[in-house]
């Protein structure tokens, strides 16, 4: 009996950890490269073979010095963002050029570095393997990946292959591992959207198991909550091309929000292209952070980061209980006296990434204030020192949102507003805007999802840790005291995906 408990637990163990020989406070080092790609100036226009080679060649060229440069300071994998060597933009035709056939590494084991003859046409997946190789690192990079198909196949498109935008994994000998076809397209009519939902991971020896999804895809319940849930995958790698929507959706934003509501470890590459707002990426753990956003430079960036181990193999996601992060220092803040009812101003409606919030003004040195939208109902409880010309206000939204895709939110939002009226909150606060307002605030909402993604952003869209964050009896909670820079937003992002 004591036996086969014993046997049970190594085999969890080896199921988490996909490796025998780890051990508690065992750390990895994970590189993600936010890439300044290099475009196509007309990707709508069909090119040849050749030329889409020589494009995709100048930016191979940087990921191959990128690649030199993390495994000079001891990466063991790195991560390329989703569209890096193409771009975006193109048509079903004008990929094809660009586009190579990826096998299966489910039914088939092949590093093109090592077997360069065994399939025509992939230059690209040879490039990218012998960078692995060379190096001695996990390489996961994105491009569009072509299969052929025809009549026996009766959901073959007409003109006979399929189009998938891909992350590709080769491990540190150049083999191709995983082969991820993203699941939650966005307007890239070029692609198909596979029509099984691809649950894909990957072992390493130095960090077990990965998970793998894409971009919009972290806005969604399949594969994401899949993968966490019923895979139980602890760590997950996110290749994105992500356009910033402050104050809830900027990129490096998001990922800590999800990394610290899912309780897992998040590598995230995203393009750098300040024109379209593409920029901010970052290794994520649940308590530690490194990332990078710049809307300043043309310039990509390499980050390195140690990164531990995630040793609860409980499922963690998303967390059941209260995580306070920092030993003292947990509690409410002082203000606790609610605002005289006749003091108190009406709510008011604004749109925020095009959802219609109900807002209520934060206004005075402390206060208590609950908004509520339906059955959410978010509390605010706040003390600081307003700068008089920096308004602030308190908001909820729960409902259906409707732009790009239809999705339900139950979302609890503290936001700076961008204007010198309450009219203007809601809108984009931009990283040019300097915010010096400092406001110690416990939030809290009685939300009806268990998933709720929590994020705090500073003046410059920097990034701060919450003091505790994390359900208590019926709701979820987050408080901060000593702010680390001017307060932007302060938010709870639910998403209800039950209801989609
Ligand atoms: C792609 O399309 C978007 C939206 O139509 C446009 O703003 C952008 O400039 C285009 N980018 C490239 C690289 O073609
Ligand atoms: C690759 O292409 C060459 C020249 O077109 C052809 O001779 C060869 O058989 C092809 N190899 C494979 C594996 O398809
Ligand atoms: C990573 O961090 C751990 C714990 O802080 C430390 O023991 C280890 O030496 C670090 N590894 C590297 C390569 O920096
Ligand atoms: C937002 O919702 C309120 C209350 O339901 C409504 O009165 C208002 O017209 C809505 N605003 C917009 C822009 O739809
Ligand atoms: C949240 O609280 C409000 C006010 O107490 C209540 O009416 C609502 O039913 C609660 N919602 C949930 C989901 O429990
Ligand atoms: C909030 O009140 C506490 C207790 O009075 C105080 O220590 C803290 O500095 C206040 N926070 C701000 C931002 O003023």
């Amino acid at each position: 009996m004591q036996l086969s408990v014993l046997i049970k637990i190594a085999a969890l163990w080896q199921c988490s950890f996909g490796l025998s020989q780890a051990s508690e406070g065992a750390h990895y080092i994970a590189a993600v490269y936010e890439h300044n790609i290099i475009f196509n100036p007309d990707p709508k226009v069909p090119r040849s073979r050749q030329a889409a080679l020589d494009h995709m060649k100048e930016n191979l060229d940087i990921y191959e010095e990128q690649v030199a440069a993390a495994a000079k300071q001891g990466a063991q994998i790195i991560v390329f963002p989703e569209d890096g060597l193409h771009g975006f933009n193109y048509t079903r035709e004008s990929i094809v050029s660009y586009s190579e056939t990826i096998p299966d590494p489910a039914s088939m084991s092949w590093s093109p570095c090592l077997q360069p003859e065994r399939f025509n046409g992939t230059e690209v997946l040879h490039r990218l393997s012998c960078m692995a190789h060379k190096h001695a690192v996990y390489l996961v990079a994105n491009m569009p990946d072509r299969q052929e198909c025809d009549g026996t196949d009766p959901h073959c498109p007409p003109d006979g292959r399929y189009q998938f935008n891909t992350d590709v994994v080769f491990s540190d000998d150049g083999t191709i591992v995983a082969r991820y076809h993203k699941q939650n397209l966005y307007f890239e009519s070029e692609f198909n959207t596979p029509r099984e939902c691809e649950y894909v991971t990957f072992d390493t020896p130095f960090a077990g198991r990965f998970g793998l999804f894409t971009c919009f895809d972290i806005l969604f319940h399949e594969p994401v909550i899949t993968l966490l849930e019923k895979y139980q995958v602890k760590q997950m790698i996110f290749p994105t091309a992500w356009f910033n929507e402050a104050p809830l959706l900027s990129a490096h934003q998001f990922q800590k929000a999800f990394a610290t509501g899912s309780g897992i470890n998040l590598l995230a590459a995203n393009l750098h292209h300040p024109p379209l707002r593409m920029t901010g990426s970052g290794i994520f753990t649940p308590s530690h952070s490194v990332y990078h956003f710049d809307m300043e430079t043309d310039k990509g960036r390499l980050l390195v980061s140690n990164v531990s181990l995630p040793t609860d193999s409980e499922t963690g996601s998303p967390p059941t209980s209260e995580v306070c992060m920092k030993s003292q220092d947990c509690g409410k803040p002082s203000a606790s006296k609610p605002v005289a009812d006749g003091a108190a101003p009406g709510t008011f409606h604004g749109s925020m990434s095009s959802d219609n919030y109900t807002f209520v003004p934060v206004q005075g040195a402390e206060g208590d204030l609950t908004v509520c939208d339906g059955s959410l109902c978010c509390r605010l409880l706040y003390n600081g020192s307003h700068v008089p010309e920096e308004l602030y206000a308190f908001g909820v939204f729960n409902g259906l949102h409707t732009a790009a895709r239809q999705f339900y939110l139950e979302v609890c939002a503290l936001v700076r507003c961008p204007g010198d009226t309450f009219a203007s909150c809601g809108g984009e606060v931009t990283a040019g805007d300097q915010t010096i307002t400092t406001i110690d605030f416990h939030l809290e909402g009685n939300f009806s999802t268990r998933y709720i993604y929590p994020s705090i952003l500073t003046s410059g869209m920097q990034l701060d840790s919450p003091d505790r964050v994390g359900w208590e009896k019926e709701s979820y909670v987050m408080s901060k005291k000593h702010i680390s820079g001017g307060l932007v937003t302060a938010t709870l992002y639910g998403r209800h995906y039950e209801k989609d």
